[in-house]
């Protein structure tokens, strides 16, 4: 049975370990370029002892593996990682003297392409050598913590070899040719030009593996191939063992569905071949997963070329969302697997960076994707330092104008040539401004808003350089300065008789809004009172504005779709004397899509809430609860096990929609678990004492979602909510961590309010009723109509 791989590798968090290195960076005299063989660079060494805490600093440009006298050294996958190379290269450090002995020892670092040159982005300009065309190496072996002595260091004595890696790359897969693997080495290596500073400890969780999914079920196809169902869609790769003759070669191909005719069906990865290649040496049973690649699949197609057997296989997740933190469960089994299926999405898409789908030649660290979810992935799984450490990724690849690139790390920025002003995006690049606001209420820290707030500024000054002004018009061609994905993906109804959708320069501006208001927040926190007055003054300059531009005398807004209305009233963009008649346009904005969705990816996580908020509970749950294309829940009764890219990407008879853009393993539109926590379930964070210091307690019940429980480990302890309901009766329970204190928010209609079995009096004026919350346990009772 395959499980996590064992090692006995103490992996040195990266805080404690600052190095001034005294080692180069070499690499190997075999490797002959991006898509070639697999080299690897070996050193003989004699110790006198092991003293016990010998630890080895290591990094590479591209991928690493390290291996002392024939052990691998931790199970960390896929490093050094993936950052801006040009300007961040983490290294790791591991306490490495289990494995060293006194006499002669041997160090083999194996190397691959990796992020570094292997192919980046798509189609005809997709990017190879990205960040370089030669991988290297750097390693330093210390006697111990600190300036300890180096008892070796990477240079030009080292060795070099092939490896039995014939070729690996993020997109391509890997072939693996097992008669190879006596490791010979034929050649040396070379010093490359490398600048030290640029090396800093890995600043996040490693990627590891997750417990294994075994098959559900299998069958062979037309073609005698053998098609593996492990239920579950995830970004991983397979782990099998395997008996037969010498040559004969395992390949394994991969996909998310199967399509209408329950054909396995991977068109929707493009370019991206996400092959393995098994080449056996014959030797009894062989096991084998890849090295330096992942794919994203549910289904695995096996075909074997010669004779063999495949004698066990497993689907391996990986992730570096290694620490699950909260869980939402309703008594609706679709809404339940919902979350079930983020969560998959979020570890699938938390590789190292957070990236948009792990299939397709994409995987990339999209900025508009991980701002609508950042705050759902910081409920689901521990996600600040592996934020933390991206929003400095995205600090390094912001351009000289202020413009946040549209990925990151960005490929485009050494090679513009390929996509032409891939920066820029309202929607996209406000992830500078909001991801490290949602650490700051999520986590109380106010360092990432000291790190992040000159970019922010930037960011903010950029989008109003756009026009010049607070309405902002972002050009329509792509690659032109201010292009704007507007609210991408927002559903368009029939083509015949389209329904409306937000102007690029409505959602631009309200953007701006948002950002300037965010931006004064942080400056606020960290004392930068000149900051926050001009980013206040900005946001004030804004809204009028966009009440000018966009918002009819009759509170109409002028694009009057879903997206505009959510956005602005969410964010109290609408005069007072206007909002009564925008609640009324905005209602009939979803009667005009009988009752469904229409937004997209900026506007999806904007919707619900805003519905709430207009005093629409029963609304946002028939929003929610509908199972037609758009929605939440079709693609639960489609069978999917993880987010999908497009609401339509299968049709009703299972027909996938243009595979061109059409990944089934997108966390975007699992932002909704966000309102799951704090609206439904009603715990969320207080800025005025964030990192759950203080919990606001505001359940909104929905009957059709009774019974409702959910908890979350924030950094201050479990925080715990739930609710049943008996007829008109809610019984809400919760619990609060030590240190913590609460406060219950209960909508103004709720009545006959009991807390802990002493009746509270309504606040009454259509007003909230309050009531502290101390650590503990606590119930209340409310009759909810
Ligand atoms: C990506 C999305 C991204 C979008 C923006 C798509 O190709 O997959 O995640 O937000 O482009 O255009």
């Amino acid at each position: 049975m395959f499980h996590a791989m064992p090692t006995h590798a103490t992996r040195v968090s990266a805080a404690v370990e600052p190095i001034r290195w005294t080692a180069q960076m070499v690499r190997p005299l075999t490797d002959a370029g991006v898509g070639s063989q697999a080299s690897f660079l070996r050193k003989t060494f004699n110790l006198a002892s092991v003293g016990g805490s010998e630890r080895l600093h290591i990094s590479a440009l591209g991928l690493y593996r390290a291996f002392i006298n024939g052990e691998r050294v931790g199970n960390d996958l896929l490093t050094p990682g993936w950052t801006c190379y040009d300007q961040r290269l983490s290294y790791q450090t591991y306490e490495v003297a289990p494995y060293l002995k006194a006499g002669e020892n041997v160090i083999d670092i194996w190397l691959a392409d990796g992020w570094y040159r292997s192919q980046m982005m798509w189609a005809k300009n997709a990017i190879y050598n990205t960040w370089g065309d030669k991988i290297a190496a750097i390693a330093e072996l210390r006697s111990g913590p600190g300036a300890a002595e180096t008892l070796l260091r990477t240079d030009i004595s080292w060795q070099s070899g092939l490896l039995p890696i014939l070729k690996s790359g993020i997109y391509f897969g890997e072939i693996y040719d097992a008669r190879l693997d006596d490791l010979q080495t034929r050649s040396g290596s070379e010093v490359v030009p490398f600048d030290h500073s640029v090396l800093l400890p890995h600043e996040t969780t490693p990627v590891r593996e997750l417990e294994p999914l075994s098959v559900q079920s299998s069958w062979k196809d037309s073609q005698e191939r053998t098609v593996y169902d492990f239920g579950q869609n995830s970004g991983g790769y397979v782990a099998f063992s395997v008996r037969g003759e010498e040559g004969t070669r395992v390949v394994v191909e991969h996909a998310e569905i199967l399509d209408q005719d329950g054909k396995f069906d991977n068109t929707n990865y493009r370019t991206a071949a996400a092959t393995i290649e098994y080449v056996l040496k014959g030797e009894g049973e062989e096991s084998f997963r890849p090295h330096f690649t992942f794919q994203g699949f549910r289904y695995a197609r096996v075909t074997i070329a010669g004779h063999g057997e495949i004698t066990s296989i497993a689907s391996i997740p990986i992730s570096s969302a290694q620490i699950p933190t909260g869980t939402f469960t309703s008594g609706h089994p679709l809404v339940n697997r919902l979350v079930q299926n983020t969560i998959w999405s979020q570890r699938a898409n938390f590789i190292e960076v957070p990236t948009d789908c792990p299939q397709r030649d994409e995987r990339l660290g999209w900025t508009g994707d991980a701002q609508v979810f950042a705050p759902t992935a910081c409920y689901l799984h521990e996600s600040h330092s592996f934020l933390a450490k991206w929003l400095r990724d995205v600090m390094a690849d912001q351009r000289e104008d202020g413009a946040i690139a549209h990925v990151v790390p960005d490929p485009t920025r050494l090679h513009p040539q390929n996509f032409p002003g891939f920066f820029g995006s309202t929607g996209w690049g406000d992830a500078i401004c909001t991801i490290p606001w949602t650490l700051y209420e999520h986590y109380g820290d106010a360092a990432v808003l000291q790190e992040t707030l000159p970019a922010m500024v930037k960011w903010v000054d950029f989008v109003w350089s756009i026009s010049d002004g607070p309405i902002v018009m972002p050009p329509r061609q792509w690659g032109a300065r201010g292009f704007s994905f507007g609210d991408w993906l927002q559903p368009k109804g029939p083509s015949e008789k389209p329904l409306p959708t937000i102007g690029d320069d409505a959602a631009a501006t309200i953007y701006l809004y948002i950002s300037s208001v965010v931006t004064a927040k942080a400056a606020r926190v960290v004392g930068n009172v000149e900051i926050a007055a001009r980013m206040n003054e900005r946001a004030e300059i804004v809204k009028a504005a966009f009440a000018r531009e966009f918002i009819a005398p009759s509170g109409r807004l002028v694009y009057d779709d879903q997206t505009s209305y959510a956005l602005a009233i969410l964010h109290d963009l609408i005069p007072a004397e206007l909002l009564p008649a925008a609640k009324a346009y905005f209602k009939a904005t979803i009667a005009r899509s009988e009752g469904r969705i229409g937004t997209g990816f900026i506007g999806t996580p904007a919707l619900l809430p805003a519905l709430l908020k207009i005093g629409e509970p029963e609304l946002a749950a028939s929003v929610f609860l509908q199972e037609e294309v758009p929605g939440w829940l079709y693609q639960i009764k489609m069978g999917a096990t993880t987010i999908w890219e497009r609401w339509d990407a299968l049709d009703k008879k299972g027909k996938p929609f243009d595979p061109a853009m059409n990944s089934y393993n997108h966390y975007a539109y699992g932002a909704v678990c966000q309102w799951l926590f704090e609206a439904v379930a009603g715990f969320r964070p207080d800025a005025n004492a964030p990192g759950f210091e203080h919990v606001i307690f505001e359940p909104t019940i929905l009957p059709a979602l009774a019974p409702v429980s959910a908890h979350h480990d924030a950094i201050t302890g479990r925080i715990a909510a739930g609710w049943t309901l008996d007829g008109d009766v809610a019984t809400y329970t919760v619990s609060v961590p030590d240190g913590v204190s609460g406060t219950l928010v209960l909508a103004p209609g709720y009545g006959d309010i009991v807390l802990d079995g002493t009746p509270v009096t309504a606040a009454g004026n259509g007003e909230p009723t309050r009531a502290p919350l101390a650590a503990g346990q606590h119930i209340a009772t409310f009759r909810i109509r």
